[in-house]
């Protein structure tokens, strides 16, 4: 079956982020010149995602705005010829439909989740963290839809990730059967390193079937007292398959100021319109570092 639709949760306060998130959602902070959102957004798209239901929390009205139409814009470039900015300014609107859910207590990623229970209905669907933005073509959705239809079974994506840092992170014990495919049989949120079955981390990229939010309705508060995602995919695993996919591509993390800027600078090489004034500023900086 065609994965048609994409959740993604966007309610988060972004404390990493303060004091730019007091007023500017972190899911619209740059890479560049584009909010981490459309990147993920365009992601699904790519992998035939039609439909995109974003989850936020009061405050975060912004995030809706910038899906809209902007007319006053759009009049002022068509007016100038200005026809490249013109295709800026349409792109995020012309990915995806996008839909809105509000989340009004933070209560967890798997709480975020199945707030969108509703607006998924009774389809296999992708879950998106845009925290993590991964650079690839084809991108990490599209390849993990081929797992998906290859095994029929939900797919997570995962990493492996130094011993030290596994503790960050939702860690699955799992069984290799091909290339970058893992059976799992486990799943644990933020293990401590003692306690963590593997270094195979989940990046944010899941493949589900709707049976999850069952799962997620009966899942109790457990790592930092919050609802979490993993606890409702480790009760999904009695009933359905779930398979581990190391995706190709490399990860960002857009979650924290260090991690958006090695992003920001990692697309401007890639980018034909900026690498070569992003190789500039790195000569200029290295420069400066000796
Ligand atoms: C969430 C998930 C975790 C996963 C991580 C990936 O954690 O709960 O399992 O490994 O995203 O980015 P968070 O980063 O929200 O603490």
């Amino acid at each position: 079956m065609q994965i048609r639709k994409a959740v993604i949760p966007a309610a988060g306060l972004g404390t990493r982020f303060l004091p730019v998130t007091m007023s500017v959602p972190k899911e619209l902070l740059p890479i560049v010149d584009r909010p981490l959102l459309q990147y993920v957004i365009a992601e699904a798209a790519e992998a035939g995602v039609e439909e995109v239901i974003i989850v936020t929390s009061p405050g975060k009205e912004s995030i809706a705005d910038y899906f809209q139409p902007h007319p006053t814009i759009e009049q002022r470039l068509t007016a100038n010829g200005e026809d490249d900015l013109l295709a800026k300014v349409t792109e995020a609107g012309n990915l995806a439909k996008v839909s809105f859910v509000i989340q009004h207590e933070a209560l967890g990623l798997g709480h975020a989740v199945l707030m969108a229970k509703n607006a998924v209905g009774d389809e296999p669907f992708v879950v998106i963290l845009p925290d993590d933005i991964i650079a690839h073509s084809p991108g990490a959705i599209s390849q993990m839809v081929q797992v998906s239809e290859k095994m029929d079974a939900g797919v997570i994506a995962v990493e492996e990730l130094p011993w030290e840092v596994v503790h960050n992170y939702g860690v699955v014990d799992a069984d290799p059967v091909s290339e970058g495919v893992h059976k799992i049989m486990r799943l644990v949120e933020k293990p401590q390193r003692e306690e963590a079955p593997s270094n195979l981390t989940i990046v944010g990229r899941y493949i589900l079937p709707p049976q999850i939010f069952q799962c997620l309705e009966n899942t109790k508060p457990g790592a930092k007292g919050e609802i979490q995602l993993t606890d409702g995919l480790l009760a999904l695993l009695q009933d359905h398959d779930l398979f581990a996919f190391e995706f190709a591509g490399t990860r960002y993390d857009g979650g924290t100021p260090m991690g958006l800027l090695r992003a920001s600078l990692a697309f401007a090489l890639d980018r034909e319109d900026t690498s070569e004034d992003a190789i500039a500023l790195l000569r200029e900086f290295q420069n400066r570092t000796g």
